[in-house]
């Protein structure tokens, strides 16, 4: 009997992956043990860089190209306060039309470069009525809404020499990771709007009605985006730490009276708002993994 098509047909192979890393590693000296993934508006971390290798995700090969306004497309290899990192300057959404094993393509090469550490970020609604436009949440656990919906991107072939067929998500988000965050948030003077919760993730590419936002905060969500989880499922299934920070860019609307509106605008606005800290935040952490 032949395999299922429809997941196992968008899959790419362990040879793959590895035509992409390999040819990654002949075009940069570096071999960075963490990778970054720069969320909506937050690809500035990149700009910081000290000896920089730009490679623009079009030149590399089988790599996925990245459509969103926003997101530059490219990923960045380079010292962030003397320690090694790649960073990635637009990140593959699955709204863009993306099946789910291109939106995790690069984590899977990121392992075959040597990566341990993936540090994801990104823009997200609050849903937790205490969070603040501009807090920065810490993820402690996530709801993989589409996953729910059979789009998981470990779906299909399991190809051991990534993982396990039934990886576990209970310790997605890496305890000791978090800590270091938190202890790292007091000495640079972000403590006051760090928050820690549960990042869910719907496919988009609208945002949720009031129905929906209600839906997400019964289940114990306090957060709301489109991007990570993908990521971090496949960072885990490959053995990777995650760390996940989720910028607070608006607020939930979840009251049938109100007139407000979730826009890409004041998504963007927050994110520049909040850019230094989450900069200074990554940056001085990154030289405590
Ligand atoms: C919201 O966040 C606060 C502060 O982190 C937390 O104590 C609370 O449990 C969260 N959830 C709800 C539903 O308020």
């Amino acid at each position: 009997m032949e395999a299922p098509s429809s997941s196992s047909s968008s899959q790419c192979s362990y040879e793959d992956y590895k035509e992409t890393a390999d040819w990654l590693k002949a075009h940069t000296e570096q071999r960075p043990k963490v990778a970054i993934i720069c969320g909506s508006g937050l690809g500035g971390l990149a700009d910081l860089l000290s000896d920089k290798t730009v490679v623009p995700y079009k030149d590399i090969p089988r790599f996925p190209i990245s459509t969103v306004p926003g997101h530059a497309g490219q990923l960045v290899f380079g010292k962030l306060q003397g320690r090694e990192c790649v960073c990635m300057q637009g990140r593959f959404h699955f709204y863009e039309g993306y099946n789910i094993h291109t939106v995790t393509y690069p984590v899977r090469v990121f392992f075959l470069l040597g990566v341990k550490t993936l540090i994801v970020t990104n823009a997200a609604g609050g849903l937790n009525g205490s969070y603040d436009v501009g807090d920065i949440m810490l993820i402690k656990d996530h709801i993989n809404m589409p996953g729910f919906a059979g789009q998981n991107p470990l779906c299909g072939h399991n190809d051991e020499r990534f993982g396990v067929r039934f990886p576990c998500m209970s310790d997605a988000y890496d305890l000791e990771l978090r800590a270091l965050a938190k202890q790292t948030a007091k000495e640079q003077g972000c403590n006051s709007f760090l928050q820690e919760g549960v990042y869910c993730m719907l496919a988009g590419p609208t945002y949720e009605t009031i129905a929906e936002c209600r839906l997400l905060q019964t289940l114990g969500a306090d957060a709301v985006g489109m991007s990570t989880v993908p990521e971090v499922v496949a960072a885990r299934h490959c053995g990777l730490r995650v760390l996940g920070l989720s910028l607070i860019t608006n607020k939930v609307v979840a009251d049938y009276d109100s007139n407000e509106k979730a826009n890409h605008e004041e998504v963007l606005r927050t994110t520049q708002r909040r850019t230094q800290d989450i900069q200074r935040l990554v940056s001085h952490l990154i030289t405590k993994i």
